[in-house]
């Protein structure tokens, strides 16, 4: 059976799954985007606050319908009271919680990852211009580094050592462009990394996480590993997030493994506040004729099959990888040209739909 037929059958299998009330499951406006990938399924079911125990029979009885229909896939069903609401930023206007706070931070009000389901997508990039993004909109921000594979934060805003520490153990974090920085590499040898298990890193994101002294941030942005194994879900259980973001190309392949890194996010409960498509079309500097090399509008058309918010469309252009590579994001490098604004607006799009993130 293919993906689609999948998708399907469980719709089918959960028109005899009750809900309190009644009425089934599959009918349910809470009822998420059922996800069905090679070897996993993931669908959430989203309840109004307090009624997470009335719905805990529903989602058993729609986790072994699903499992009789999934042929040997992973089946997780999630239940949360204040995911789509967390996501749209409604959860504050409505008197609601916001999302479980896992352990807040001290000296941190929010925290958001970016994320991507593969390497190599500009996750890193698109994280730092995006935290300079909100500096830019008045917020206080910091930028932390947890990507043990290839930390790449240091060399994109130029900073260079080991952060200070203070005689009682805590770190003082980098400061660049008026961002508070800290980066897993300043934690790590060179190569490190492969030997690297889960409880290793979340020990050591915790560490830098818990162990620096952040100066009363509104927002801290994480750069997550790329990727949906063991590590990236214990990273992001072990941090208490506002929500993430997920960076894709427009290949058919990346976004393959974008959907897999939403399929991570939303079991383990994160709301995903959108996808960003990241290298989306090539405008020739000469010319100016733009060409769509990757089949641009990829990661557009799946944020609309998956219902999530689409957040923009950052160009592949020279400067943003040159200023990249030199320290100065486009963001503070050349803030009023186009690339910047990209990146700017995207930051706008967030706060626009989660304005709890500003004081
Ligand atoms: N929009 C863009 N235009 C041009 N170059 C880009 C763009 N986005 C990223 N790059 C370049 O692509 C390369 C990969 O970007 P980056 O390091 O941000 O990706 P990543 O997803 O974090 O990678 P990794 O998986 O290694 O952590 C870098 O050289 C970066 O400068
Ligand atoms: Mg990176």
């Amino acid at each position: 059976m293919s993906n689609d037929a999948i998708v399907s059958a469980i719709k089918a299998a959960l028109q005899s799954v009750t809900i309190p009330g009644g009425g089934a499951l599959a009918g349910y406006g809470g009822l998420s985007e059922i996800i069905v990938t090679q070897n996993a399924v993931a669908f959430a079911i989203s309840v109004a606050p307090g009624m997470e125990a009335a719905f805990g029979p529903s989602r058993t009885a729609a986790q072994q319908a699903a499992e009789k229909v999934s042929q040997g896939r992973k089946v997780m069903v999630s239940l949360t009271s204040d995911r789509n609401q967390a996501a749209t930023g409604q959860a504050k206007a409505q008197g609601r919680p916001g999302p479980a706070p896992r352990e807040a931070v001290p000296g941190i009000r929010n925290i958001i990852a970016v994320g991507s389901g593969k390497g190599g997508v500009g996750k890193s990039t698109v994280a730092a211009n995006l935290a300079l993004s909100f500096k830019a909109e008045g917020l206080r921000v910091g930028l932390l580094d947890a990507d043990l594979y290839g930390p790449s934060v240091p060399r994109l805003l130029g900073i260079e050592g080991k952060p200070a520490v203070r005689a009682d153990g805590i770190f003082s974090p980098h400061q660049a462009y008026g961002l508070e920085v800290m980066s897993i590499g300043s934690m790590l040898t060179p190569n490190q990394a492969v030997v690297w298990r889960g409880p290793m890193a979340t020990s050591a994101l915790r560490q830098l996480l818990r162990e620096t002294q952040w100066d009363d941030l509104d927002l801290l942005v994480v750069d997550l590993p790329p990727g949906t194994g063991d590590i990236q879900i214990s990273l992001v259980q072990s941090v208490p997030l506002f929500g993430a973001v997920v960076v894709s190309t427009p290949q058919d392949l990346a976004l393959i493994d974008a959907k897999k890194a939403m399929d991570m996010l939303l079991r383990t409960e994160v709301p995903i506040l959108g996808i960003v498509e990241n290298m989306s079309y090539f405008v020739a500097p000469d010319t100016g004729t733009r060409y769509d090399i990757f089949g641009h509008g990829g990661a557009r058309q799946a944020a609309a099959d998956l219902d999530m918010p689409f957040l923009g469309e950052i160009p592949l252009v020279m400067a943003i990888r040159e200023t990249s590579d030199a320290g100065r994001p486009v963001v503070v490098s050349a803030p009023n040209g186009p690339e910047a604004e990209a990146f700017r607006a995207i930051a706008r799009q967030i706060l626009a739909s989660a304005p709890q993130l500003r004081r």
